[in-house]
């Protein structure tokens, strides 16, 4: 039997219940099927597509095109969990129009239950224009990678008593601009404990401690396929880049020294139609 649809009023009351939200991330449909058979509540495609599958060197190059391709396989190996889409660099920061379109893109032709973007007050005015339109925003602080640039690298935000404060205005200006989530990266334990016990609207954190509302991880860090760094957050949970490598190079070997396929692995054709077929005279 198929599992109920999540929808984001479930998320928002395991915040009031104390339950953690589950999440993780996913980029196409084995993994979306893998996610949901494991049972999360929710999955976000999220634009560390770009540098986990595509191989870039950070999220800026990620386009609405490949988000949208990745999120349609999700949505077809998932069913019930509740479904993120990670909006792409300069799909909305430049104007809120062209935010709203591409937003709404997500939902229409990629079957997403939401969409997330990242960055504090300055995506207020976005945030507003996207959720005006009837879609549900998740938020995005602390460390926001898209601007991992600006922000001098992959760096732990909220360190000072002024940067914990800037986050904790941002989350409320988000929450006041009809954010439905906010995900918190890269912030100490406490700062992000507290930001969550002060919003209403669910925290999920990565690299944000225990206290935030739910948890999300990169599933190729968590599974340990992307092995070009990782970061000190990311609990990995499985090793499958050696399983992978291993197993590549046992089929070659494999092949190499004739040993598959073999009789398991092939087909036969019945003696008789065999011996027809080899007594045509064009066969001999
Ligand atoms: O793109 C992503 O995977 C994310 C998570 C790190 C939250 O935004």
């Amino acid at each position: 039997m198929q599992a109920k649809k999540t929808t984001i009023l479930a998320l928002q009351e395991k915040k009031s219940s104390g339950e953690p939200i589950t999440m993780v991330t996913a980029y196409d449909y084995p993994g979306a099927l893998a996610a949901e058979r494991a049972g999360m509540d929710s999955i976000l495609v999220g634009d560390s597509l770009g540098m986990v599958v595509l191989g870039y060197d950070s999220t800026v190059p990620v386009t609405m095109d490949e988000m949208l391709h990745h999120c349609r396989a999700v949505r077809r190996g998932a069913q019930s969990a509740f479904l993120i889409g990670d909006m792409p660099f300069l799909s909305y920061q430049a104007d809120r129009a062209e935010a709203v379109r591409n937003a709404g893109r997500f939902l229409k032709e990629a079957g997403m239950d939401a969409v997330k973007l990242e960055g504090g007050k300055a995506m207020v005015p976005a945030m507003q224009a996207i959720g005006d339109a009837g879609i549900t925003v998740v938020g995005h602080i602390g460390l926001t990678p898209q601007s991992s640039g600006k922000l001098g690298g992959y760096r732990l935000q909220g360190r000072t008593a002024a940067e914990a404060q800037r986050l904790l205005e941002e989350a409320e200006d988000l929450q006041a601009a009809g954010a439905a989530m906010i995900v918190l990266e890269m912030m100490p334990d406490r700062v992000a404990a507290e930001i969550s016990r002060r919003l209403r609207i669910p925290t999920i954190g990565i690299g944000a401690g225990p206290d935030c509302d739910g948890q999300v991880l990169v599933l190729h860090d968590l599974l340990g396929i992307f092995d070009r760094f990782t970061p000190r957050f990311a609990k990995r949970y499985a090793e499958l880049s050696g399983e992978m490598q291993r197993a590549l190079g046992a089929y070659k070997d494999d092949v190499q020294g004739r040993r598959f396929p073999d009789s398991e692995h092939s087909f036969s054709i019945d003696d008789a139609e065999w011996a027809a077929w080899r007594a045509r005279p064009d066969m001999r």
